[in-house]
């Protein structure tokens, strides 16, 4: 584990580490982050007080298979938040995680692959802990971010909720190489609000509204778009459709 006070981003450091030859489980924390990054070349906030974090794994899995990770680590810090805080917390397809709505969570993963197989994957985890983000977030992110901070009206104790999230991260990290996706994926869903609600899907292909009807096997995110024809997503976002 490499705990950092100030990185520019986990996820590069650890694929630099993971291309040296870092071990499946390393872990690296960073305080704060100055070019943190989100999902499709998005920046990722990282003021001081959230949590900031990266797993380099060698999973023995195809690149097929690997989609389950990200899933695994979503539910993990789902499971963890309401368990701990008691929040009623939603996934939110494929790597948010939302409280009240609002982003609480994101998740990063990356990946180096060979001939179909996974090389390693960097799974980065960002939580809003700590942070007020009225006061200390951009504009344009006020509206669509939360924290623990704010949804709880007060801090959290960083260390407990770090040590509770890797324990978490662990033991459903196993439970995808043993059981394989269908197992996380089941869980997932019971915090997938969104399932059986009209959504527009943004990104990837272009802008498409409909109903969601299913996250299958491969993780693809199964929309009946307004022509009534049945769509399959691999990338892109989801956000709801107030009608
Ligand atoms: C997203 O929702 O777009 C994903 C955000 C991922 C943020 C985390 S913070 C730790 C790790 N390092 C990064 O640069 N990004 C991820």
């Amino acid at each position: 584990m490499l705990f950092l006070h100030e990185v520019g981003s986990t996820n590069d450091l650890a694929k630099e580490m993971a291309d040296y030859g870092a071990s499946e489980g390393t872990i690296v924390i960073a305080e704060t982050q100055t070019a943190g990054r989100g999902r499709l070349g998005r920046k990722w906030f990282s003021p001081r007080g959230g949590i900031y974090f990266s797993a380099i794994l060698r999973p023995k899995v195809t690149v097929k298979e690997s989609v389950g990770l990200v899933f695994a680590f979503g539910l993990a810090v789902a499971e963890v938040l309401h368990e701990k805080y008691g929040l009623h917390v939603e996934t939110k397809w494929s790597n948010d995680v939302l409280v009240n709505n609002r982003k609480v969570c994101g998740i990063l993963s990356e990946m180096k692959t060979n001939g179909g197989k996974v090389n390693y994957a960097v799974i980065g985890v960002g939580v809003n802990a700590n942070v007020n983000v009225k006061k200390e977030f951009p504009e344009e992110l006020k509206t669509v971010v939360t924290s623990l901070e704010n949804e709880l009206g007060k801090k959290v104790r960083l260390e407990e909720l770090l040590k509770l999230l890797l324990e978490k991260l662990d033991s459903l990290y196993e439970q995808f190489l043993k059981e394989g996706f269908t197992r996380v994926l089941k869980e997932w869903k019971k915090y997938a609000d969104f399932l059986g609600k009209t959504v527009e899907v943004t990104g990837g292909t272009g802008r498409f509204c409909g109903l969601a009807l299913n996250v299958d096997d491969d993780g693809a995110l199964v929309v009946r778009l307004e022509d009534r024809t049945v769509k399959r997503f691999f990338v892109g976002d989801v956000s709801l459709q107030i009608k």
